[in-house]
């Protein structure tokens, strides 16, 4: 059993201060036209202005090499998804087993989710996440992980909202001289 659940959401006062690119579409509840699939060549443009809308950077390079190493790489437990609305691509999310990482039995991590600032709040990051738990649960997995940035307080709430905890690790890390 995965430990993604349903729990409840956080207050609304919250959600307004929580949200720094406030949605301007509208809030309506839209999931239900959406689509989750994976990713083909032609979202890559989608998926890099996204990117490069949440982060301020655009990574053109590294996107494709991260379409050649996870784009039909199913079968090695790889997970490029993204969520289509009508002809446009909205979000992403990206996702891989990963077998006796850190001493820990083979469990899956979730390393990137993103949706437009334009499509979000109607469900997209929470169908993209329970689409690539549903491929982990297939590739034999009970447990996903992830990890983010202790000040991004939009991506701990949406993670909390989907049954996420703190997990067992602590990341450490050390400036190397060059
Ligand atoms: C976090 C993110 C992926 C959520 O996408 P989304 O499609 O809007 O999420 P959902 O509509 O599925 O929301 C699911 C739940 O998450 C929580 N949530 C989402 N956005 C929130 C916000 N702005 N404030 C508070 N809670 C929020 C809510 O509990 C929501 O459930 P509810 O709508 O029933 O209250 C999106 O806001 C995003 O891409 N943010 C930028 C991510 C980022 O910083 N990436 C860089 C590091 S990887």
């Amino acid at each position: 059993m995965s430990t993604i659940a349903a729990s409840s959401a956080p207050p609304k006062r919250f959600k307004k201060m929580l949200s720094k690119v406030p949605p301007t579409r509208s809030a309506e509840p839209h999931a239900e036209t959406l689509q989750i699939r994976p990713v083909r060549h032609t979202d890559l443009d989608a998926v890099i202005a996204i990117d490069t809308m949440v982060t301020g950077l655009e990574k053109r390079a590294y996107w494709n090499s991260l379409y050649r190493r996870y784009a039909d790489a199913v079968a090695t437990g790889q997970h490029f998804l993204v969520a289509v609305q009508g002809e446009e691509t909205v979000g992403f999310a990206i996702g891989e087993v990963r077998d006796w990482e850190f001493g820990a039995p083979p469990c899956g991590w979730v390393f990137a989710i993103d949706v437009h600032p334009q499509a979000r709040l109607a469900g997209a990051a929470t169908q993209l996440l329970k689409a690539i738990c549903d491929n982990f649960r297939k590739a034999g997995v009970s447990k996903v992980r992830t990890m983010l940035s202790r000040d991004n307080t939009l991506i701990l709430s949406f993670f909390r909202s989907q049954g996420m905890m703190i997990g067992p690790f602590i990341p450490l890390e050390l400036d190397l001289e060059p």
